[in-house]
């Protein structure tokens, strides 16, 4: 009898159907919040120095993340091309993530020591410098605009209520190290981060699949 009403009424059926797949995602997602490989640290795992944190935000200004995923996935094309694939853990310190799924740009998880500084400041004032067919944007203001300073400390605060181990000496010394630096400065530094943990030494059972 129940099953007659629910299948006479399309509304119930919907909500019904709609409880059901529910179910179905809880079961996926909420398990990833209590599993040790995608809550903790890979071993080699460190928080952004003030200035990467500088520059990462910079990175997002300018809408990198758009053209450049940070997300290296477990097939042989990709690992030759990039690297380890990324696991879970190296991205804890991530906020927002930057994983990404389009690709206009190569994928940039393991960018950094891949280039010189050099090749990167050069590489963002004019990407067709050092590659001719790039279709990559300049960004040569970020040679021009000097960091304040103002904000870092705030900014490594918020990081710290989002559980990145920020020490109080970290936050009240933060603006002072980057005040004055040139904000391409801060992108290279940060882009020269990227991919420090080197998934492969350390915790390589996470996210093994
Ligand atoms: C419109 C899309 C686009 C945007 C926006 C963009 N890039 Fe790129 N990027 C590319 C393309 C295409 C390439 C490959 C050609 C080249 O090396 O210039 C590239 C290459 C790179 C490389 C070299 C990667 C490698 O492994 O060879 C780096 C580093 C890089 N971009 C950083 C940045 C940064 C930092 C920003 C933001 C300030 C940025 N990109 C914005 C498209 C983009």
């Amino acid at each position: 009898m129940n099953h007659e009403k629910v299948e006479k009424n399309i509304g119930l059926m919907g909500i019904l159907i709609i409880v059901a797949i529910s179910f179905g995602g809880l079961a996926e997602i909420v398990p990833l919040f209590f599993l040790k490989d995608t809550t903790e640290p890979v071993a080699t795992l460190r928080p952004y120095t003030p200035l990467e944190m500088e520059g990462r935000d910079i990175f997002i200004r300018e809408g990198c993340n758009t053209c450049h995923t940070q997300m290296v996935r477990p097939f042989r094309a990709e690992t030759e091309r990039y690297g380890h694939y990324s696991v879970a853990g190296e991205d804890v310190y991530e906020h927002p993530f930057l994983w990404g799924s389009k690709r206009t740009g190569p994928d940039l998880a393991r960018v950094g020591g891949r280039y010189s500084d050099e090749w990167h400041y050069v590489h963002l004032m004019n990407p067709r410098d050092v590659v001719p067919e790039s279709n990559m944007p300049s960004f040569p203001w970020l040679d021009e605009n000097i960091l304040d300073g103002e904000l870092t400390g705030k900014k490594l605060a918020a990081m710290r209520i989002l559980g990145v181990p920020y020490s109080d000496e970290d936050i009240a010394t933060a603006g002072e190290k980057v005040k004055g630096k040139k904000e391409i400065e801060a992108v290279i530094a940060y882009l020269q981060s990227l991919g420090h943990e080197h998934a492969s030494t350390s915790n390589s059972s996470a996210g093994g699949q």
